[in-house]
């Protein structure tokens, strides 16, 4: 379980999150939404222990995440892909996923090759020649490899064309199906995640304003003005 209470982030004078709490069960596929400048990247990163300015409580399965502490926090289970593609460019896919596996042995690579059967055809090739949908299941695949219990995705589908976002959610939804991995997942694509996503989170303004099954926010037509 992830569990953040009275979350207060700053960037210097910018209070970003005020009295933010959430808690995400073990196993559970969650949609984080809201305008641009909410504080959805922020949340992510305070997950992570990424923020220098960030008070309250935040735990992952009983262990305290430490400001600061990111490298011991991921340790805990937690695989987080930042916005961007966030893979080598320059590396062929083989070693892209090898270098995410240094952290925890390379026992994960059947798994990410069954999942993404794309990554095994091309695992010769450069990762920055990839597609924009590929290169970002291949960042998926790198952050399997550190084999999480929970995976935080800020806009994985990001830039991409419409019949792509579909393919990289369902792939989102296919690794919590299978291995069970607990998902946090900020996007843009509303309509595309809430099918593929359990329970839904709106943030407006650093504030939690909706948290509630899927259906129901789509029934929500006063919220949608929001994203
Ligand atoms: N490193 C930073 N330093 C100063 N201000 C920041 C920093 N990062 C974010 N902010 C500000 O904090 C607020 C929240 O930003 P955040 O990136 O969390 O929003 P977001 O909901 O992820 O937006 P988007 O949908 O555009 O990605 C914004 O006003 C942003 O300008
Ligand atoms: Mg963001």
């Amino acid at each position: 379980m992830l569990q953040l209470q009275g979350i207060n982030a700053h960037y210097g004078k910018l209070h970003v999150l005020h009295d933010f709490s959430l808690t995400v069960n073990d196993g559970e596929r969650i949609g984080i939404f809201g305008h641009n400048g909410a504080g959805k990247t922020t949340l992510l990163r305070a997950c992570v222990g990424d923020l220098d300015e960030c008070t309250g409580n935040i735990s992952y399965r009983s262990q305290k995440i430490a400001t600061g502490e990111v490298h011991r926090n991921v340790g805990y289970g937690m695989g987080f892909v930042p916005q961007g593609h966030n893979v080598f460019r320059e590396l062929s896919v083989a070693r892209n996923l090898q270098i995410a596996g240094l952290r925890n042995g390379q026992g994960g690579l059947g798994q990410v090759q069954e999942l993404f059967p794309l990554l095994r055809e091309r695992h010769d090739q450069i990762a920055g020649s990839l597609s924009g949908g590929q290169q970002q299941m291949l960042a998926l695949g790198m952050a399997l490899m550190t084999r999480p219990s929970i995976l935080l995705l800020d806009e994985p589908t990001i830039g991409l064309a419409p019949v792509i976002v579909r393919d990289v959610l369902r792939s989102v939804t296919e690794i919590n199906r299978s291995q069970g991995t607990t998902i946090v997942i900020v996007e843009q694509n509303v309509q595309a995640t809430l099918e593929n996503v359990d329970r839904a989170v709106v943030i407006k303004s650093g504030r939690m304003i909706f948290d509630g099954p899927s259906e129901k926010l789509l029934q929500e037509e006063s919220l949608w003005h929001l994203f």
